[in-house]
């Protein structure tokens, strides 16, 4: 039995990642769980971040940011970039997580996280609450043990997504794109 409750934010899971944004004179690593995957070519996300965000005019100045996406070792630091500000402190230092160049764009990466996805804002929608910015992804960057032939190659269990208010693991394949297709007929 279900019932109606009414319209709210309640898509779940979401990714949960660490957005970096700014450049070598100021910059700020911000935990975002509102993030989309938009189009494939160009290849383009969308990330959505509240006015009152520190984070917010330092994206728009740039135009460019990296969203990195977080794994168990990086759930204490992506707690910690969800929960201070940048007007407030580093959160680089207070997170424990290392600033690492950025290749096509000007803001750091977070050196610890497996895949940091470079993006440029082609544009920008504003809503009640959030400005919406897709970002054109102009480069990712992941670690070896993510990469099969070269291509992107998650490992099982290891990324960290949001629900309704808490932080929960992938776990284990369940199938893989187009299974029941490959499914020989009876
Ligand atoms: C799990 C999680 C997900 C979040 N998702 C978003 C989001 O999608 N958009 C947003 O604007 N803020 C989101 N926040 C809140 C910001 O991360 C938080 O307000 C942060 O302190 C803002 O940092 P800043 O002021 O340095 O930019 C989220 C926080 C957490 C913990």
């Amino acid at each position: 039995m279900k019932r109606s409750i009414g319209p709210s934010t309640c898509l779940a899971p979401l990714p949960a990642v660490i957005v970096t944004c700014g450049d070598g004179s100021e910059n700020n690593a911000i935990t975002l769980a509102w993030v989309g995957t938009v189009n494939s070519e160009p290849p383009m996300l969308t990330i959505a971040v509240r006015y009152s965000r520190y984070s917010l005019p330092l994206i728009e100045r740039t135009g460019e940011f990296t969203v990195n996406l977080v794994d168990r070792a990086l759930l204490r630091a992506t707690d910690i970039c969800g929960v201070t500000s940048g007007r407030d402190c580093d959160k680089f230092e207070r997170a424990g997580i290392t600033r690492a160049k950025g290749e096509k764009v000007s803001c750091p990466s977070v050196a610890e996280s497996p895949v940091s996805i470079e993006c440029k804002v082609r544009s920008r929608v504003d809503l009640g609450t959030h400005a919406v910015f897709f970002g054109e992804v102009v480069n990712v960057i992941a670690a070896e043990e993510y990469l099969k032939n070269g291509k992107l190659s998650v490992p099982e269990g290891r990324l960290v997504a949001y629900a309704n208010g808490k932080y929960v693991g992938t776990g284990e394949a369940l199938g893989t794109y187009g299974f029941t297709a490959r499914e020989k007929r009876q």
